[in-house]
């Protein structure tokens, strides 16, 4: 792909700043466009500092105006709109900042790029695209013998995040069937690597396995996530927005559909070789209430993604979480500096209730 102008939202959160910093290296130029919620960390771009390639812009995608300046002054070739509230658990105690960031911000957005598209001129229209990033929660949840979600697979959202992402999901091909705005959506499953939030399953286990905490299965343990290693999911990002159809949707997936309590297990055993701490860490699995309309299992069929766009995800489970560990090990700052103030605030009020 040619190097491209790109306005990317929500760039210093998880999934984010790993794309930001993987599309700076293919030599693409990043205007970063993040409102460093409690989940947006500036430090996970750090490695940029004074790089030209990249502008970050602290601001909200609700701000219509402040879009349509960048939008204008920039005249990015994309949107790639990753800016959302994620977490589940946070959905379900207070659901409005999902209504207001992911729903409202999400029209925001396409009002703006609307606009501004149509007044560009008929050869950048055409290069143009507006990139959705969503989840495979919008489909709601599998008995362990369905076939996997495909691109046809009705909308059945359980959650009050995943509602908010079908919301913005029809939002965006409307966008497309009523204005023609030149739109493309991904559906990608659990994503798990650097630079995670420690709120998620797989980086919360972690830092509670090395801090010596109990580690929360939810429920009994047994529901199902399909895993996949951000670069990954960075990649087909890239792909799609490089030859993706227009209005089309793809599933991403890593073909890699795991148990929660097997996960953790995991994660036990690498830490035990990595950083052993005299006894095994699964003697601090504990099970707590589970969450309130549990989705319990998610897969995707990506197929698509690989016939028509030839991507295939490259790391292994078996190295990518072990990379993984690695990296929280390495990055014990990182999280000492996240794991204070609101973090302590947020893991009080959602673990203390199911205790
Ligand atoms: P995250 O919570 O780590 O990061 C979200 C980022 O958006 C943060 O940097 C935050 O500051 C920013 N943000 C929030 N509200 C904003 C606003 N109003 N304006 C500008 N920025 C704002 O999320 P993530 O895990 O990196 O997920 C990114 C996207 O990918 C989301 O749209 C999510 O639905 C989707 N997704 C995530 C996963 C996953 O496993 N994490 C899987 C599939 C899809
Ligand atoms: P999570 O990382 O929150 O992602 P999602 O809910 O979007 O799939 O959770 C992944 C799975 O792990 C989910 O089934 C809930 C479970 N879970 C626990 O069992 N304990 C925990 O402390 C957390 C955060 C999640």
């Amino acid at each position: 792909m040619h190097p491209k102008v790109l306005l990317v939202t929500g760039g210093a959160g998880f999934i984010g700043s790993n794309f930001v910093l993987e599309a700076v290296r293919r030599g693409h130029k990043i205007v970063n466009l993040d409102a460093l919620t409690y989940a947006g960390n500036i430090d996970n771009l750090a490695s940029l500092a004074g790089n030209p390639a990249h502008e970050f812009v602290h601001g909200s995608i609700l701000d219509g105006a402040l879009v349509s300046n960048l939008l204008t002054r920039h005249r990015p070739d994309a949107v790639v709109h990753f800016a959302a509230e994620s977490h589940v658990d946070r959905s379900i105690l207070g659901p409005a900042a999902f209504i207001e960031t992911n729903i409202n911000g999400t029209f925001t957005l396409l009002e703006a790029a609307l606009k501004h598209w149509r007044a560009l001129p008929e050869a950048e229209q055409g290069n143009f695209r507006f990139l959705h990033v969503s989840t495979d929660e919008v489909y709601g949840s599998l008995t362990a013998d369905e076939p996997a979600f495909h691109e046809e697979t009705p909308y059945r959202p359980n959650s009050p995040y995943s509602a908010s992402k079908a919301a913005s999901d029809h939002l965006v091909r409307a966008y497309f069937h009523t204005y023609g705005l030149p739109v493309v959506t991904t559906n990608c499953s659990n994503n798990y690597g650097p630079y995670q939030f420690p709120e998620k399953l797989i980086p919360l286990m972690i830092h509670n396995a090395i801090s010596g905490k109990p580690l929360p299965i939810y429920g009994d343990g047994q529901n199902v996530r399909d895993w996949l290693y951000v670069a990954d999911h960075c990649d087909a990002i890239l792909s799609v927005l490089q030859a993706g159809r227009l209005g089309g949707t793809y599933n991403v997936g890593g073909l890699n559909e795991q148990k929660n309590l097997d996960i953790v297990n995991t994660l036990c055993e690498i830490l035990d070789e990595l950083h052993p701490a005299g006894a095994p860490h699964n003697q601090l699995i504990t099970y707590v209430k589970d969450r309130p309309g549990h989705d319990r299992r998610y897969a995707i069929d990506c197929s698509k993604l690989q016939r028509e766009l030839g991507w295939a995800p490259k790391e292994s489970f078996h190295t990518g979480i072990r990379k993984t560990v690695q990296w929280y090990l390495d990055n014990a700052k990182w999280v000492e500096k996240i794991v204070s103030g609101e973090y302590r605030e947020w893991i009080k009020g959602n673990y203390s209730a199911r205790n």
